[in-house]
């Protein structure tokens, strides 16, 4: 945007930002990026939005960060705003994929380039580029790890699973369900697996905003009506908000002593409070995504779109919004368990050995 309206403009975000109550930030410089993100609920995606906005900053870029706290309208009025109030480029994750695409119009129309970050925006073609982690992967890493851990090798078995899925509005929920069924569905086909529950399929499974509290309750309903004479021995969970709900409920009927350990159960984010809950042995493993190496690249790809160059993508074949294949970027994520939390974690200076009860 032009120099001479900066002022106006950063007064008018900030006004905004404070009408809505989120989160703004703004500094000096001439050109604005819209950061908007999904919740602050769950502890990444305010790392996400921290990291981007100390990046685009560290470059000279100005920033307005807003979360939607999980209201689809809200993040779409937002949105608005920030085409409204004339920003340069917009990074957006968002709540549900398929419900941006009259603002992904409106972008479009005033020429602003859009990023998807972590989630895709499905169902536009106004996409230039998607930063994420290797979605599949991280549900292949899941599935891996209980077929590792829990004691296939040595003949034992067979186990009962119960199977939770991410939000059905989120793609990358079917990215992880896949990845980790992948794995476990010949163990269930053979019986190695047995889900007593009968819910294998992703609708059964779904988690709608992927909230602990709805999981808690399923699993309540699942464990009253499937094991009041049987023990669940693996939870494959894809997301560590639905992890600590389900060792809630398991908890509530007792599970989490000698005589009736919790069984194997499965997470994602690395969320502080997931890795406390490993360090306490009671969530077994989850998944490590970098927020700083995700936020670099989704800076990388803003300044390129900007500066009208190319951006490094590593993959122009997976992620199909419907409307055209979105060349990404993937990164690796990685697992974390009680062996390597300390070394992952807290020696690559992501989390401080203080932040936890070790
Ligand atoms: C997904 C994301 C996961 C997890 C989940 C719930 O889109 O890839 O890492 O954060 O949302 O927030």
């Amino acid at each position: 945007m032009k120099k001479g309206i900066l002022g106006l403009t950063a007064a008018l975000v900030l006004g905004l930002t404070a009408a809505c109550g989120s989160e703004g930030t703004s500094s000096g410089g001439d050109t604005t990026i819209g950061i908007s993100m999904p919740t602050q609920s769950s502890e990444r995606w305010v790392n996400d939005g921290n990291n981007m906005v100390e990046e685009f900053e560290e470059l000279g870029y100005d920033t307005d960060l807003q979360y939607g706290e999980d209201v689809v309208e809200d993040q779409v009025s937002q949105i608005e705003n920030m085409i409204t109030e004339g920003v340069d480029a917009l990074v957006i994750a968002p709540i549900d994929g398929e419900a941006l695409t009259n603002v992904l119009d409106m972008a479009e129309n005033s020429n602003i380039p859009v990023i998807s970050y972590d989630r895709l925006i499905m169902n536009h073609d106004h996409v230039s580029y998607y930063a994420t982690f290797d979605n599949f992967e991280v549900g292949v890493i899941q599935g891996e790890y209980i077929e590792e851990n829990i004691g296939l090798d040595e003949g034992e078995g067979p186990f009962t699973i119960e199977l939770f899925a991410g939000s059905p509005d989120d793609n990358n929920a079917y990215f992880f369900w896949d990845g980790a069924m992948s794995v476990l569905e010949p163990y269930i086909e053979s019986g190695d697996f047995e889900v007593r529950s009968g819910q294998t399929n992703f609708d059964q499974a779904a988690t709608p905003q992927w909230s602990g509290s709805d999981a808690q309750e399923r699993m309540d309903n699942i464990l009253s009506s499937d094991y009041s004479n049987e023990e669940v021995d693996i939870v494959y969970s894809p997301f560590d908000g639905i992890s600590l709900g389900v060792i809630s409920s398991l908890k509530s009927v007792g599970y989490g002593t000698e005589e009736q350990p919790l069984p194997l159960i499965t997470g994602q984010d690395a969320d502080s409070s997931s890795v406390q809950s490993i360090i306490d042995g009671e969530q077994t493993m989850t998944i490590f995504k970098d927020t700083r190496a995700l936020a670099d690249k989704a800076v990388e790809m803003v300044d390129a779109v900007l500066k009208e160059e190319e951006a490094e993508v590593n993959d122009t074949e997976t992620y199909d919004n419907g409307e055209k294949v979105v060349p990404s970027n993937l990164l690796e994520p990685v697992p974390v368990d009680e062996d390597n939390y300390e070394e992952v974690l807290i020696e690559s200076g992501y989390y401080s050995k203080e932040d936890f009860d070790m």
